[in-house]
């Protein structure tokens, strides 16, 4: 299935908008648009006076890059507050997997958000948290059974895991990498550490968090050539940590992204992932696999620890689960869910609207949008593999199906970080109406709707290469 989707026909629906020349919102939402149309200099007047506004009343912590009013989306496309259109490559930082507006998401919500909306999954039953709770228990990896929790964003799902492996395992230390994300409260904050500023100025965190350095094949953390399988990062827990710092049987939990998200797009390789696999179950310490960027199918298998075959005791999981409606879930192997009733819990936490969206939203990514993900990341991927041969400042391109980064560097040899360039080559692909975000300090995300067709990835490639060569030139 291409960008295009079926355009949902009734009363208040686009098709039904789009007969009527003087209600016609725009020109970007047509069933068959896969690729961008530009129509004004960017930002166009509409996005300048939304940015205007958006300075003098929207809280400064946000990190916008570039002037993008999204206004509506269908697909891969995205129309912004003037009428230009955009090839989505960003997702809403890898969230809407299913493409945005989904005619059959929108359908689910519409439908639920008739019937009931919320209810409060804290005191009371709700049949389709039921529902999904079995079907995501299902998909998790690992034979035994599970049990969900919901929460509404990444950082619940991360906070509900800190908690549970605490009260599971009464041990209170916590392992996590150099270079994670694992949200912004403050006991998520306390894993991540991907950028200074995400942690200063906030005072002390929680106590009895250690870091070690994370895995990358391209820049071995102890010095090893690329590519390198990493599994020192793994083995440092016996050597160093736990002889020097911190007892295993203090430690309640290991925290990792199987692939690094906001750290820069860094998979975790398979013998680490195995090695640091053992060595937690050696020492009863829970492995919790941070599945908030990466999984929900983003790498053309359901779980990008899946391609290691690791099995987590705790699975974390947000973004890409309900095509863009706040919902996350905490995945656990049933027997260490033995939290009593009170300890933990949500108003918001599995609404009912969220749920639904999340429902068909699984429903499209186990019949069509995985393998697509497979496949087109495939494809994508052999668009950009030779990149660095061919592109001085391009010191790596890697991934997973639809979850790929391409690294810039000041020089192959020194391999020093190029932020700059980074920055330039981001904002020049806007300018042609690509939409991309950075990742880590020098790398670009690439991390589109996982409907797209061979077009899309084909246009994305030409046109990121088209901005690499143009940096490249001027750098
Ligand atoms: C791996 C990972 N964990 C947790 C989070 C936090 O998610 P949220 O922003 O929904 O709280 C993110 C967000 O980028 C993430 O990438």
């Amino acid at each position: 299935m291409g960008a295009g989707y079926p355009v949902p026909t009734g009363p208040g629906t686009e098709a039904a908008v789009m007969e009527d020349p003087v209600k016609q919102p725009s020109i970007g939402l047509a069933n068959e648009i896969k690729l961008p149309n530009l129509i004004t200099p960017l930002p166009g007047p509409n996005a300048k006076k939304i940015i205007a506004r958006d300075t003098a009343v929207i809280s400064p912590s946000y990190t916008r890059g570039y002037p993008l009013v999204a206004k509506s989306g269908r697909g891969a496309i995205v129309e912004d507050a003037d009428g230009n259109t955009f090839l989505d490559f960003a997702a809403g930082i890898a969230v809407v997997s299913t493409g945005h507006c989904h005619p059959r998401v929108v359908e689910a919500i519409q439908k639920q958000a008739a019937e009931l909306i919320h209810i409060s999954g804290t005191d009371f039953y709700s049949p389709n948290m039921v529902d999904l709770a079995e079907r995501l228990a299902a998909v998790a990896p690992g034979k035994e059974a599970k049990k969900v929790f919901f929460g509404n964003s990444g950082t619940e799902a991360v906070e509900a895991a800190i908690k549970l492996a605490r009260y599971h395992t009464r041990r209170d230390k916590i392992i996590a990498f150099y270079g994670c994300f694992h949200g912004r409260t403050l006991g998520s904050l306390s894993l991540t550490a991907s950028k200074a500023v995400q942690r200063k100025g906030f005072g002390s965190l929680l106590a009895g968090v250690f870091h070690i350095p994370y895995p990358n094949s391209y820049r071995c953390p102890y010095g090893n050539p690329s590519p390198c399988n990493c599994v020192e990062s793994a083995t440092i827990l016996e050597r160093e940590t736990f002889k020097r710092i911190v007892d295993p049987e203090e430690v309640a939990a290991v925290f990792i992204e199987p692939i690094q998200g906001e750290g820069g797009y860094v998979p975790a390789p398979k013998a680490f992932l195995l090695e640091l696999q053992a060595i937690c179950r050696k020492h009863g310490i829970l492995l919790v696999v941070d599945e908030v960027q990466s999984g929900m199918g983003r790498t053309g298998k359901w779980w990008a620890g899946d391609h290691a075959g690791i099995e987590p005791d705790i699975l974390c999981v947000a973004k890409g689960i309900a095509s863009g409606m706040p919902l996350s879930a905490m995945i656990a192997r049933a027997s260490l869910m033995d939290w009593k009733p009170g300890a933990h819990a949500s108003t918001f936490g599995g609404n009912p609207v969220c749920v639904a969206a999340a429902l068909a939203t699984l429903e499209l990514l186990e019949t069509q949008y995985i393998e697509n993900a497979r496949r087109i990341g495939e494809f994508l991927f052999s668009r950009m593999v030779d990149w660095p041969a061919r592109h001085k400042i391009v010191g790596d391109v890697r991934g997973k199906g639809l979850m790929i980064g391409v690294e810039i560097v000041r020089d192959q040899k020194t391999k020093e970080r190029a932020h700059d360039l980074r920055e330039m080559i981001v904002d020049r692909a806007f300018e042609k109406g690509l939409l991309l975000l950075g990742a880590g300090e020098n790398t670009i995300r690439v991390a589109p709707p996982l409907m797209i067709d061979e077009e899309q990835a084909d246009f994305a490639a030409r046109i990121l290469e088209e901005c690499i060569r143009e940096v490249e030139k001027s750098a």
